[in-house]
């Protein structure tokens, strides 16, 4: 006997007819493929930036959008969308969704964790080997062609191997970032997060909890890859910074809001702090013209988790998710898995 009543939750309700998801951004065609045969379609094959406005135009209609850690995903526009029952972006952080409003009125949000640890480790590694050894600062002046001579205090930097590998917030990114440290460079390694590792995670890492000021005067390279929230908002400010070492470097792979981005450019500026390195930033894509003209600063355009693979792995788990949805099931990553009953 069919059964037309005996649903529980909305976002998986038995459709008569497909379901109409959005996708914000151009993502990998092969994941646009997949996800057509499940749901229909509207695209952004432009990958053009919609304003606020018009993301909430063109989502008028829409049960899911598939986004990215671009898009607002606010209180106001989910009032002016209400027929929107799912949101899945292809990011780990939702700093841009606001979940307590999406919960409050039952969206289901996914994330994107796991698939895009090791990229962001990876490139977690590179920047802070980079500003260590001052890869950037050198290109530059070679490109500058202002090479002439070679004296021994030449671009020297800070050593890697063997030095203290600090790491703000010990999840899954923070602990391949130690892994990458501890196995690869032979670095001691601290760090600090809410809650220590279980000791059978930090022993085969040598990874040590100490407490946030701890991690700020111990470290020789301090790597951030802490989620952001508003209770974490500018956690390393000018006090915090005042408490590292002037030979240390700073690296943010995290989120921009972590670091009072000033400060960390009167630091770079004053000799306070050797070098940092950025791939986020707090008002991104605009990056303060403080740290531009830091030559000690290595700035990227947040692309931690930029390469080919990881990207579509990221759009696939999000795709993935929505086609749950869509078809009743749970989602694989739900970050308010409340509104699933
Ligand atoms: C994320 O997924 O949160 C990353 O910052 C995107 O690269």
């Amino acid at each position: 006997m069919e059964t037309t009543m005996t649903l529980l939750r909305d976002p998986g309700a038995a459709a008569p007819q497909r379901r109409r998801v959005l996708v914000t951004r151009a993502i990998d065609p092969a994941v646009i493929e997949v996800l057509r045969a499940h749901v229909e379609l509207s695209l952004n094959s432009d990958d053009a930036d919609w304003s606020q406005l018009e993301l909430i135009e063109r989502l008028q209609g829409h049960w899911g959008a598939l986004v990215t850690v671009g898009e607002r995903i606010d209180a106001a526009l989910l009032d002016a969308c209400p027929e929107l029952r799912a949101v899945c972006s292809l990011g780990v952080g939702v700093n841009n969704i606001d979940i307590a409003a999406c919960t409050a009125r039952g969206v289901v949000v996914t994330n994107a964790p796991d698939v895009l640890t090791e990229t962001t480790a990876d490139l977690g590694f590179a920047l802070m080997m980079a500003a260590a050894r001052r890869v950037g600062e050198s290109e530059r002046f070679l490109r500058q062609g202002a090479w002439t001579r070679w004296s021994c205090d030449f671009f020297t930097g800070m050593e890697v191997h063997g030095a203290t590998l600090g790491i703000l917030g010990m999840g899954r990114i923070g602990q391949a970032v130690a892994r990458r440290g501890a196995l690869g460079f032979g670095m001691p390694v601290i760090y600090h997060n809410r809650n220590p590792l279980p000791a059978e995670m930090a022993e085969p890492l040598g990874a040590r909890w100490v407490s946030f000021d701890a991690l700020m005067q111990e470290a020789d390279h301090l790597v951030i890859v802490l989620p952001y929230s508003a209770n974490v908002h500018h956690i390393v400010d000018a006090r915090a910074l005042g408490l590292m070492k002037p030979s240390a470097t700073l690296t943010n792979v995290g989120r921009g809001g972590l670091v009072d981005e000033l400060a960390l450019a009167d630091a770079l500026g004053a000799g306070r702090l050797a070098a940092a390195a950025l791939d986020v930033f707090e008002h991104e894509p605009a990056v303060p013209q403080a740290l531009l003209d830091r030559p000690n600063a290595v700035l990227t355009p947040h692309i931690g988790s930029a390469t080919r693979t990881t990207r579509r792995a990221m759009a696939r788990l999000a795709a993935d998710n929505l086609i749950a949805l869509a078809g009743g099931s749970d989602p694989l990553t739900a970050v308010n898995p409340q509104v699933l009953g």
